[in-house]
């Protein structure tokens, strides 16, 4: 008899977890930067979730040039905070996820982000079409391209992180060399942000936006 109605009792969780999570309207009204944190650390699978919706986001190419280091150990946020112009939000979060983009480590690997639909022929002139735009630019052109690419992770990831009940701050006030040495990235990589997660103990601000009417027209 259980057996026959597990499947029940698991769409039942499911369901719960779906309708848990807030929708895009509802995370994008609700999202404010927040800069204090329970110091909770956040369960594995939360962050795991939230980052690979974050890299569901679209890419030119579908290069996705984003990584993401998750850093959790209170010294390394000391440090990251000291790189952050002690920021109070880096060492109040129980995380910090460094948003860094990678164009040499993906055009390296372009095979790994080509479609597995796509038979031999196709995949070779994608590969070439790939390869051949890049040939003319320089390594900080092509860094600088894969950070802009960065950028709408980011996006996906702070409605992603309010979604799942979790508040966020994104920094560009940081020093990306210091970073870069604390981490041991490569120093071809861009940062394009950092994003203070946790759960927060504050509300934030009221969103203050442009009209649709300031920022849109037509043609
Ligand atoms: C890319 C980016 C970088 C930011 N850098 C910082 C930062 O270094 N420090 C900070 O306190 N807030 C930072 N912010 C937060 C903005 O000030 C904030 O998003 C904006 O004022 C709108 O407020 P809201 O996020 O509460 O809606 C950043 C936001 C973005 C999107």
């Amino acid at each position: 008899m259980r057996n026959l109605w597990q499947p029940f009792y698991l769409v039942e969780e499911v369901m719960q977890t779906i309708t848990d999570l807030l929708n895009v309207r509802e995370a994008a009204e609700q999202r404010r930067s927040i800069r204090s944190y329970e110091p909770e650390s956040i369960p594995r699978a939360d962050l795991a979730e939230i980052l690979r919706v974050a890299g569901l986001a679209p890419s030119a190419f579908n290069l996705q040039p984003w990584r993401f280091v998750v850093v959790e150990t209170p010294e390394v946020r000391a440090k990251l905070s000291e790189a952050a112009y002690n920021q109070k939000q880096v060492r109040s979060a129980p995380a910090v996820l460094v948003l860094y983009t990678d164009m040499k480590d993906t055009l390296e690997n372009v095979d790994e982000v080509l479609h597995p639909g796509m038979d031999a022929a196709a995949g070779a002139a994608a590969r070439k079409t790939i390869l051949n735009s890049f040939a003319s630019k320089g390594e900080a052109e092509r860094e600088a391209w894969g950070a802009e690419q960065g950028n709408i992770a980011l996006g996906y990831l702070l409605l992603a992180a309010e979604a799942h009940g979790y508040q966020t701050s994104p920094m560009l006030g940081f020093d990306a060399e210091a970073v870069k040495r604390l981490l041991g990235l490569p120093d071809h990589v861009r940062i394009p942000v950092l994003v203070a997660i946790g759960k927060g103990t504050e509300e934030g601000f009221p969103h203050h936006r442009h009209p649709a009417d300031r920022i849109v027209r037509t043609a």
